[in-house]
């Protein structure tokens, strides 16, 4: 598929994660769908970009925002509680991924320690350390929250999705990344932002993670 003839939404671009995202997709000359509750927050992009303006909770604006798209791209998040959003916004994505004309695939940002991952952590000591220790000081149930947001995506079989488990983020340059499955040993602690763009994007074209949630350490 050409670039240039593929459309791909982006959902969470004014975010730390985000911006890098968006900045990938914009580099690889994506025709680029954005949803923003803040659209000025992208207003040096505006020229460049289709920007969808409203919030992940509202069905009929994120049915506009992925109707002619290929692929779709979350990096949804809030650590301001008790606002906790992943599992409604992915209800809404999915919902409209499933009544749309072009279903696109989907490929949604998690973290590492969710679902099945944690086989993984719990082999590795500075992987139980972080997921006993840190995961409750950051706050449980912006865990939860993503977890269940893991589960809707696993049941909604129609829909080609890839779950990306992210280790603890930086705004570090991008160093490489490494894909493991929950049967494969945890990596480093950290990995960039730019890092995970980066999978992300290269997962608009490579679908050999479709059906799958994957963790990404930096390499
Ligand atoms: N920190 C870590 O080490 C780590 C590790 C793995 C995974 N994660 C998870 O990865 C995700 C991304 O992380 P991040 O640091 O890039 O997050 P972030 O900077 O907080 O970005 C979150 C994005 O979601 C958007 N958003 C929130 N509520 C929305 C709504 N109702 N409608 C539309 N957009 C909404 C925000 O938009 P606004 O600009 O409008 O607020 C922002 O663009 C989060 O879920 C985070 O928990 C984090």
């Amino acid at each position: 598929m050409d670039n240039q003839n593929t459309t791909i939404a982006i959902i969470g671009a004014t975010g730390a994660t985000g911006k890098f995202v968006l900045q990938n997709a914009l580099q690889r000359n994506f025709n680029i769908k954005v949803l923003a509750r803040t659209p000025q927050k992208l207003d040096k992009y505006k020229d460049k970009i289709e920007i969808i303006k409203g919030s992940v909770s509202d069905l009929d604006t994120v049915k506009n925002l992925v109707e002619g798209c290929d692929v779709v791209l979350s990096s949804l998040g809030t650590n301001k509680k008790p606002n906790y959003i992943v599992e409604k916004g992915v209800e809404v994505i999915l919902k409209a991924i499933q009544s749309s004309n072009s279903k696109p695939r989907f490929i949604h940002m998690s973290a590492v320690g969710l679902g099945d991952s944690l086989i993984q952590c719990r082999k590795s000591w500075l992987w139980t350390f972080i997921v006993k220790v840190t995961f409750p000081l950051i706050g449980s149930e912006i865990f939860a929250d993503m977890e269940r947001a893991e589960k809707l995506i696993s049941q909604a079989k129609d829909i080609k999705s890839v779950i990306m488990r992210a280790a603890i983020l930086n705004n570090k340059p991008a160093r490489g990344y490494m894909v493991r499955n929950s049967n494969e040993p945890a990596g480093k602690m950290f990995i960039s932002r730019e890092d995970i763009a980066n999978f992300m994007l290269d997962s608009v074209t490579d679908t050999s993670f479709d059906g799958k949630a994957v963790s990404l350490f930096s390499s």
